[in-house]
């Protein structure tokens, strides 16, 4: 989806990316001078947000490993050029960040192409790459639980967010995808479990009744 992932992304959201993104980021208190790690990072949608509180003293290290979104990613960081920002393209599972290096995770619409094994790695990666201290808000769309609003929800991801692909970016295809995985995802109850089984001590937030879910918390001291 890399060639159209931006537009495609605010059109068949009608801008809501953005909105959840910005909450992504307000879940947790980031400071200026936090060294924060952006996991799934795809363009560097959340920097604008995280530059604005880790100030120039801050860094960024972005992790995807999407040659296509790495090099678009480069393109979002010249902007941005004041600040500190690394991308790794790498897999963020299995990554060559230190231990304790981070004092914030974040990731936004990374999640929902995890298997129940590979949530349960991303958990322990993000166990292990916090500082003791350390936060995190990972969020994801999710499946709502009021049924109403999921059939229209689902029926929306599954047929119409294809046809905005065919029309207006001439690649339904990739975009029949989302609905299949955000059915299979759910709604990051099972992330947010295997975050617990790691070590740290999360909740749920859930935005627009359940379309969209994060994982917010801690590493404790
Ligand atoms: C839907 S995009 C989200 C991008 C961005 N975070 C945003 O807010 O729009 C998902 C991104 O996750 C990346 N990704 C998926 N699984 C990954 C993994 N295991 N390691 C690194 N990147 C991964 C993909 O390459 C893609 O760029």
């Amino acid at each position: 989806m890399s060639a159209t992932y931006g537009r495609a992304n605010i059109v068949s959201s009608f801008g809501f990316c953005v909105r959840w993104r910005k909450k992504c980021v307000q879940q947790i208190d980031i400071k200026a001078g936090d060294a924060v790690i952006d996991l799934m990072s795809g363009m560097g949608e959340l920097w604008p947000s995280i530059t604005e509180k880790v100030r120039s003293s801050g860094e960024i290290k972005a992790i995807d490993f999407s040659p296509v979104m790495c090099d678009k990613s480069r393109v979002a960081a010249e902007r941005l050029d004041k600040f500190d920002i690394q991308i790794l393209q790498e897999d963020a599972l299995k990554n060559s960040l230190p231990d304790e290096s981070a004092d914030v995770v974040v990731s936004t619409f990374g999640l929902k192409t995890l298997t129940k094994e590979q949530c349960k790695q991303l958990a322990q990666e993000v166990f292990r790459i916090l500082k003791p201290g350390g936060k995190l808000s990972l969020l994801e769309i999710s499946v709502p639980r009021f049924r109403p609003l999921r059939l229209v929800y689902m029926f929306y991801l599954r047929y119409i967010v294809p046809l905005f692909g065919q029309m207006l970016l001439g690649n339904p295809e990739n975009y029949r995808m989302l609905g299949k995985y955000t059915e299979k995802f759910g709604d990051c109850s099972y992330f947010g479990e295997s975050c617990s089984n790691a070590g740290l001590k999360v909740i749920t937030r859930k935005f627009f009744f359940g379309c969209a879910t994060a994982v917010v918390g801690q590493k404790l001291q």
